[in-house]
């Protein structure tokens, strides 16, 4: 599987002969002024949540790909009042098989309202099964007891979690996440991009490095195999 970062939450996933992205916030991100919205391609795109640092870019991206969009059912009726019709509306819990393979919802403990007031249902993560591996976004959220309930279905070839601390898990916890989906290998995100979520990278290396677990935090643009 390939994983392109194109900063704070935003990445694309290729596995299964497809384009997965999630979380698209590039615009008015200053840190990702490099990426170009209009060249990204995708098949699915993903949502974790109604805030807007994860939702910002969703309507322009589902136009331009005609990619449908994964969501719980309150998001997907906001995208709908945006002019969206391609929707895929699911709640925690569910699974959905989609052409690469699945996707099944899990539990966040955060908030989600959308950017302008609506309600935004409760925040998601997701379990996504390719025919490469699976692998668990957990979109931001505190560390939850009901991570340690992903193992028992599925084997999780890596994990994408947030490391800024603040509004989600810090370095810390993350690593006690990555313990209870039971992977080694941890993509963090969510970190570094306004001033509630900087932190030292090197320091959550570091943490990573002690608990013998691997921290990968590509460059915004970057793509690396997994
Ligand atoms: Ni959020
Ligand atoms: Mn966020």
């Amino acid at each position: 599987m390939k994983l392109t970062y194109f900063g704070h939450s935003c990445f694309l996933v290729e596995g299964g002969g497809q384009k997965v992205l999630f979380d698209p916030f590039i615009r008015p991100n200053p840190l990702a002024g490099s990426v170009k919205v209009s060249q990204i391609e995708a098949d699915w795109v993903l949502l974790s949540h109604g805030h807007v640092d994860h939702v910002a870019d969703v309507v322009e991206l589902a136009n331009q790909t005609g990619a449908p969009v994964i969501a719980n059912w309150e998001i997907c009726e906001w995208l709908g009042r945006q002019g969206l019709k391609n929707l895929v509306a699911m709640n925690h819990g569910g699974t959905k098989r989609l052409g690469f393979g699945s996707v099944k919802m899990t539990n966040a403990i955060h908030s989600s309202t959308l950017p302008d007031g609506s309600a935004g249902g409760n925040p998601g993560g997701y379990v996504v099964g390719m025919p490469e591996g699976a692998f668990y976004y957990s979109g931001d959220t505190a560390l939850t007891m009901d991570m340690k309930l992903i193992p028992e279905e599925f084997s999780i070839r890596f994990a994408v979690l947030p490391i800024g601390d603040n509004f989600t898990m810090g370095a810390g916890d993350a690593v006690r996440a990555a313990r209870f989906v039971d992977t080694n290998i941890v993509v963090g995100v969510h970190y570094g991009t306004f001033p509630p979520i900087e932190i030292d990278p090197g320091e959550a290396l570091g943490i990573f490095e002690k608990a013998g677990l691997t921290l990968l935090l590509p460059a915004i643009g970057e793509t690396i195999e997994l």
